[in-house]
């Protein structure tokens, strides 16, 4: 039962969100639970609507369920600027900051939502929080784990190589490198940890986003759209 009403708020979140989409932009697709919702919606205004539009994916997983939900794809080289990018999130804080990475996506994620006109994320409201305090995912080049992790020490985290639940092994990005989950407790200024996590020494990138235009929050009340 409540399973059902989070489903809920995430279908009106999408939905929500999806609605932005106009006929001929580029859209950016998220990856995740929610992003795929919001797939499966704007599947539907393709076919309802007839829209001539094309979706640039931020993994194989969200391309594959775009092609089959009849949604046209393409890449990042061919269309570079976006019209709209949509995404969930792990949180969202009080400031509209974001922390995504938790399918470990976040570097194509952050790529896209940055080549993007309008970054528009939809969660349901059990990602918002006051102040963002889950680990920070950080992609890592596998040959430099151990500096990275040294270099997270540094700034007062506590690195977590993450694990793949099905396999046992370490998780592999589709980049072929690894994810360190790095837990700062309650983060007080994402903005200035967001520029200590791009300094480090062989990490990718790092799942604290604070670029979002809109939030699109599903609510027992409906939506509420918050912006910057
Ligand atoms: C993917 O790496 C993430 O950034 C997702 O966007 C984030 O984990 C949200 O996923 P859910 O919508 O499944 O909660």
């Amino acid at each position: 039962m409540v399973k059902e009403v989070k489903n809920l708020k995430k279908e009106q979140a999408a939905e929500s969100a999806v609605s932005l989409v106009k006929d001929g932009m580029v859209v950016g697709l998220g990856t995740g639970s929610t992003a795929e919702v919001a797939i499966a919606k704007l599947s539907e205004r393709v076919k309802r609507e007839e829209l001539d539009i094309l979706g640039v994916p931020t993994s194989l997983r969200t391309e594959m369920i775009a092609i089959e939900s009849g949604i046209r794809v393409t890449t990042l080289s061919e269309h570079p600027s976006l019209d709209i990018c949509i995404d969930g999130a792990d949180q969202v804080d009080s400031r509209l900051n974001l922390l995504k990475g938790g399918w470990g996506s976040h570097t194509r994620e952050k790529i896209v939502s940055y080549a993007s006109k309008k970054f528009v994320v939809c969660v349901d409201d059990s990602k918002i929080v006051e102040r963002l305090d889950r680990p920070v995912p950080i992609e890592v080049l596998p040959y430099a784990v151990r500096v990275v992790e040294a270099q997270v020490r540094e700034l007062g985290g506590a690195p977590l190589l993450r694990k793949d639940g099905t396999r046992g092994g370490y998780f592999i990005t589709e980049g072929g490198n690894l994810i360190i989950d790095a837990n700062f407790g309650v983060i007080d200024n994402p903005e200035e940890l967001t520029v200590a996590l791009s300094s480090i020494v062989g990490a990718i990138e790092h799942g604290i986003f604070t670029n979002v235009s809109e939030v699109h929050v599903g609510g027992e009340e409906g939506v509420e759209v918050l912006r910057r």
